[in-house]
């Protein structure tokens, strides 16, 4: 990715959520190779950087749960005192409950609801100000084709609920933040191979899934393109559906 147009990845400052494994991680591998300075918040820092073969010297893994409200803006706090800036925030972390409108547990609507949405929206408010600061501050939320439309009446009620307020999520920031540079994408993938995909009802065949490399390139482009190229929502579909 050497274009002249595209932003740096060297001397650039990337948090990702969720990077201990699936997509989170092939994002961080990802990121690290093109030379970003990396801060991952996962609910078990210790010895993560090593684990994943990462260079310490630019990498550094926090706290966070999405569950604990406080962990949220102690990952942002401990980045900038690793780092000293953020450029970029990838909202990856994500749980899948299944469940219709009939059937739906309402514990595992509360937390996709809170994982799903109110930790990305936590995260956000706290990298805001570094965001800004950047100058061409870069986030992009990982939602899902299940947050642009309802599939049939397989879809998790909750997953899709929460992936439609990710979605609205990014809109919001996009007009919070847009004159000061930052750029919003809500990427919505289809079904990737990674754990989570074990469990949902319906989902394509394992053998026409996206491979987590891909979603990560995808990822890796969309945090480089220039303030005036903007992708406000990007499907990756893995299936022909009418307007997806
Ligand atoms: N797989 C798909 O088909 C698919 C399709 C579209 C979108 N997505 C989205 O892609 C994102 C990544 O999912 P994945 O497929 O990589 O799933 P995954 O393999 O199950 O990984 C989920 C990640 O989220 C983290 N996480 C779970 N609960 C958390 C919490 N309370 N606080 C902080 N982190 C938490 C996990 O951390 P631990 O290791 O600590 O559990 C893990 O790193 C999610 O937002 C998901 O909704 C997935």
């Amino acid at each position: 990715m050497a274009g002249a147009s595209l932003l740096p990845a060297a001397g650039r400052v990337a948090a990702i959520s969720g990077a201990s494994r699936g997509l989170g991680r092939a994002i961080a591998e990802r990121l690290h190779a093109d030379g970003w300075a990396l801060s991952l918040g996962v609910r078990e820092p210790d010895g993560l950087v090593a684990r994943l073969g990462l260079d310490a010297a630019r990498v550094s893994a926090h706290r966070y749960d999405a569950t604990d409200r406080a962990s949220a803006g102690a990952w942002i706090e401990a980045t900038l005192a690793r780092h000293g800036r953020l450029d970029a925030l990838v909202n990856n972390a994500g749980i899948f409950r299944a469940g219709s409108v009939e059937t739906s547990d309402e514990g595992d609507l509360d937390a996709m609801w809170e994982v799903n949405v109110k930790g990305p929206w936590r995260v956000t408010r706290a990298a805001l100000p570094a965001l800004r600061a950047s100058g061409d501050g870069r986030v992009v939320n990982i939602a899902s084709t299940d947050g642009k439309r309802v599939r049939d009446h397989t879809a998790s009620l909750g997953y899709v609920m929460s992936k439609h307020a990710l979605v609205a999520l990014s809109h919001a920031t996009k007009h919070a933040s847009w004159e000061d540079g930052v750029r919003v994408t809500a990427l919505c993938p289809g079904a990737i191979e990674t754990e989570l995909i074990a469990s949902v009802p319906g989902a394509t065949p394992a053998g026409n899934r996206l491979d987590p490399r891909t979603v990560a390139e995808t990822v890796a482009l969309l945090l480089r393109l220039p303030a005036a190229a903007t992708v406000s929502e990007l499907v990756l579909n893995t299936r022909l559906e009418s307007t997806l």
